[in-house]
């Protein structure tokens, strides 16, 4: 059976049919997945239940894996609850327990219910990240995706002026700050340091222009601080409007795959005594968005 992809609502996500992501593609199937990336930025593939090897064997089709020395993260390697290669989206410890309400772990995880792009706080931010849904709560905890191609194009033409060679700073310590978590260690704080992105960004493939955000930048160069960060959040509402908004309700086996190039997302709320078990593929990036031309 050939790969075939019935367009969402709104139209830059997609629902892919034609697949067993457990198994090896061919060519032509990894060809009719990165063209659908291309033009939609958001697909969705039900009933894929992955193993963790799986999951990294699927992922590897389409690049390599992100690796960074330096976590994204507060979790210690000895808290991991999953082998190297997939980040745990859960809020379980490595025993399988829910985690607390006042783990510093669980603080960190809120900021990603934050409109963001993944890695965007690192050098090279991440290409496409894949999320596999294990466990999912009864209530709640949707992704939604927000499509950055057409914020772009929607912008008005001065505003457009005004963003193309914009420089931002991103940093998770302006995501979590955001929220009121500032208890970050000596060590974090200097693994979180910022990095400087584009504001718009330029498909490689398409060519289309997008604005790339999120709830890590927290400064744009030669701007006040107060005025960046106003204009970063109206920045963020125009991008975040309904009409750019696809929202995910995830069902057990989903597989979720996005273009954090074109893409902002956030994780919405959910009972936090329910299992949440979702677990990420990252694909590196290829170059600094810095050294791209818009
Ligand atoms: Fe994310």
């Amino acid at each position: 059976m050939a790969i075939s992809i019935r367009p969402l609502n709104p139209e830059f996500a997609g629902e892919v049919a034609g697949v067993d992501c457990r198994k090896p593609l061919d060519p032509e199937e990894v060809a009719a997945i990165e063209a659908g990336m291309d033009r939609y930025a958001v697909l969705v593939f039900h009933d894929q239940k992955l193993t963790d090897e799986q999951q990294l064997a699927f992922t590897r089709h389409f690049g390599a894996l992100e690796s960074y020395a330096t976590q994204g993260h507060i979790r210690r390697p000895q808290e991991q609850r999953l082998g190297p290669g997939i980040a745990d989206f859960s809020n379980l410890d490595k025993d399988g327990n829910i985690l607390s309400a006042e783990d510093r772990l669980w603080f960190f995880k809120l900021g990603d219910r934050l409109w963001h792009s993944d890695s965007s706080f690192r050098p090279i931010p991440a290409k496409y990240s894949l999320l596999s849904g294990r466990v999912v709560p009864s209530w709640g905890a949707d992704t939604e995706f927000a499509d950055m191609r057409a914020a772009y194009d929607a912008l008005d033409p001065r505003t457009k002026a005004e963003v193309e060679d914009l420089v931002c700073e991103h940093s998770l310590i302006y995501s979590r700050a955001a929220i009121g978590f500032t208890d970050l260690t000596p060590e974090e704080t200097l693994a979180f340091k910022p990095v400087r992105q584009r504001l718009v960004r330029t498909h490689p493939v398409t060519g289309r222009k997008s604005l790339f955000l999120a709830s890590h930048a927290g400064a744009i160069h030669g701007w006040t601080i107060p005025e960046a960060r106003m204009f970063l959040n109206e920045l963020t509402e125009h991008a975040t409007q309904d009409e750019f908004v696809y929202r995910h309700k995830w069902r057990v086996g989903d597989l979720v795959m996005w273009d954090n190039r074109q893409t902002m997302h956030r994780g919405r709320r959910f009972d936090p005594g329910e299992v949440r078990d979702v677990r990420r593929t990252t694909l590196a990036g290829d170059a600094p968005t810095i050294e791209q031309a818009a």
